[in-house]
């Protein structure tokens, strides 16, 4: 792998992750690095390629990210990227500016001349701008192979050197020839070769992980949702039963959902999985709470207090296994994101626990953990199943939480879920889920009055879950849902559904 990869230097552009996802999507691998890391990173780990991102400073500012002029010997292939094609020609000797115009969204790029990088790309094609400054002098023996009406200089080349620059973002889908683009330099310019496979990567992994924990112990806290799943099923093929899992039930997981973590694991995976089974112990901690932060916090607590007694009884444990994943790892560019993410995943557990954290899927994207879920033999229906939170169904149960009104949800969540599925709306609905507001009404039945609980369903589709929209599901579907619901489900007479999107709303409701 180390022979036939790209370092991406990141300085702070909204587009980063994005050209890695490219880069990978091109079967090549890459790794994003903080901007001043590149030199030492690039030396030490020797790559085919670098790219550099956009990113918000302009270059001639006091305080701008620069790069060493040393890089540019290394006789490394560099492709630089808005900001990244600024900055190289500011630090070869040429001129960046800030003109009249500005350049923003879908702009023409005009070819002027046919060179690699531009090869089998139209002569007049639609790229996506996004730039205040300009290069408005070229450093020594570059060229300008590419312009729009504007912009005089939208593609700057050292062909000699292998160092090229663009002012658009080939990364975006709005930029026609933008995968053309990256593929010439790839693998055309740096002669690399499209093998990142998730098979390979698996081999790979499993191999150094075999390596790296010989006759170590690992501890991990499975919850049966996706990162976690693959982290320990990973982990597993490479060390076997020195991984051990727990996985703490405490009831307030979807219906049936323990048992089909403990068939999975233990049953399918034969691995050394232990479940504690610790209903009772939560639900007499949150008997008579109500408010939603003191059932948070008590979860929490608790979650963590039979973690650490399980541990105490495996005596000493080297590693404690985490999925932490790409975009937690990334996600400021400033190096930081690592540091914050990992105390936050950590949760505060017992300052007197001395593991250290073992992280293999810190490398990939959530959609390459599915793919290397699948790789490992996990099922497509945990593999792509929807987020879950960590508190449960407790942050779906207004009011006190009772066994009563948790085995409601359980029945409710269960109904909507396999007739999501049966309309093929599973892969289509980011996230969907029964709740109840803790409302009781009057209600008809037979020829008898009822007063029983209201169901609510909540269906929403988001990208990352700091906005949704309400999903548009058929009324035919809701139809079904909520007649199945009233009819199977004793306790219920009324089904609603929330048609809120977020912001003003949250996803749940505690
Ligand atoms: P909200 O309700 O804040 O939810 O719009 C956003 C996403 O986060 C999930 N969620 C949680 N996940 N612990 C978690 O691990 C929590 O306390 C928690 N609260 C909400 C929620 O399911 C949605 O995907």
């Amino acid at each position: 792998m180390q022979n036939n990869f790209v370092l991406i230097a990141d300085f702070g552009g909204q587009y980063n992750q994005l050209i890695a996802r490219r880069v990978r999507e091109l079967k090549i691998y890459c790794e994003v690095v903080p901007w001043n890391k590149i030199y030492q990173e690039a030396l030490a780990k020797k790559p085919q390629a670098i790219i550099f991102t956009g990113g918000p400073a302009s270059v001639y500012e006091q305080n701008a990210p620069k790069v060493q002029k040393e890089l540019f010997k290394l006789n490394i292939p560099i492709l630089g990227i808005c900001y990244g094609l600024q900055l190289i020609a500011q630090t070869l000797g040429g001129k960046v500016v800030s003109p009249d115009f500005k350049e923003y969204g879908k702009v023409e790029l005009i070819k002027k001349e046919d060179t690699k990088l531009l090869n089998n790309v139209e002569e007049k094609t639609i790229c996506w701008m996004s730039h205040r400054d300009y290069v408005e002098t070229l450093p020594k023996d570059f060229k300008i192979t590419a312009l729009s009406k504007q912009c005089p200089a939208c593609i700057i080349e050292n062909d000699a050197k292998k160092i090229y620059g663009v002012q658009f973002h080939p990364e975006v889908a709005h930029t026609q020839a933008g995968m053309q683009i990256l593929q010439n330099f790839l693998y055309d310019i740096c002669n690399l070769k499209p093998t990142w496979t998730m098979g390979n990567y698996k081999e790979n992994q499993i191999s150094e992980l075999k390596e790296k924990l010989k006759d170590k112990k690992v501890l991990c806290a499975l919850s049966g949702g996706v990162d976690s799943s693959v982290a320990a099923l990973l982990v597993h093929k490479a060390i076997g039963n020195n991984l051990t899992c727990v996985f703490v039930d405490h009831g307030l997981l979807r219906y049936k959902e323990g048992d089909d973590v403990e068939n999975i694991f233990r049953k399918r995976f034969n691995m050394n999985l232990i479940r504690v089974n610790v209903e009772e112990r939560f639900l007499n901690a949150l008997k008579g709470v109500t408010d939603p932060e003191k059932k948070r916090k008590i979860i929490g607590a608790e979650f963590i207090k039979v973690f650490e007694e399980e541990a105490k009884k495996l005596g000493k444990i080297d590693y404690l296994l985490q999925g932490t994943i790409y975009p937690d790892v990334i996600e400021s560019g400033t190096g930081t994101a690592e540091v914050i993410k990992s105390h936050h995943n950590v949760g505060g557990l017992p300052k007197n626990m001395q593991f250290k954290l073992l992280e293999p899927l810190r490398l990939l994207f959530k959609d390459e953990v599915r793919q290397l879920g699948l790789e490992l033999g996990l099922e497509e229906d945990l593999v792509f199943r929807q987020p879950f939170p960590g508190p449960g169904l407790a942050v779906r149960c207004l009011g006190e939480i009772t066994k009563e009104k948790l085995e409601i949800i359980q029945k409710s969540d269960f109904i909507f879920r396999e007739e999501i599925k049966k309309h093929n709306l599973d892969r289509a609905i980011w996230q969907y889920f029964a709740f109840l507001p803790n409302i009781r009404s009057v209600g008809v039945m037979g020829d008898s009055r009822t007063y029983f609980h209201t169901i609510g369903l909540r269906a929403v589709n988001s990208l990352d879950a700091m906005t949704c929209d309400w999903a548009k599901i058929p009324y035919d579907v809701l139809d079904i849902v909520s007649q199945r619901i009233v009819r199977e489900v004793s306790g219920v007479n009324r089904v609603i559904y929330d048609i809120t999107s977020k912001p003003p709303a949250t996803i749940e409701w505690e």
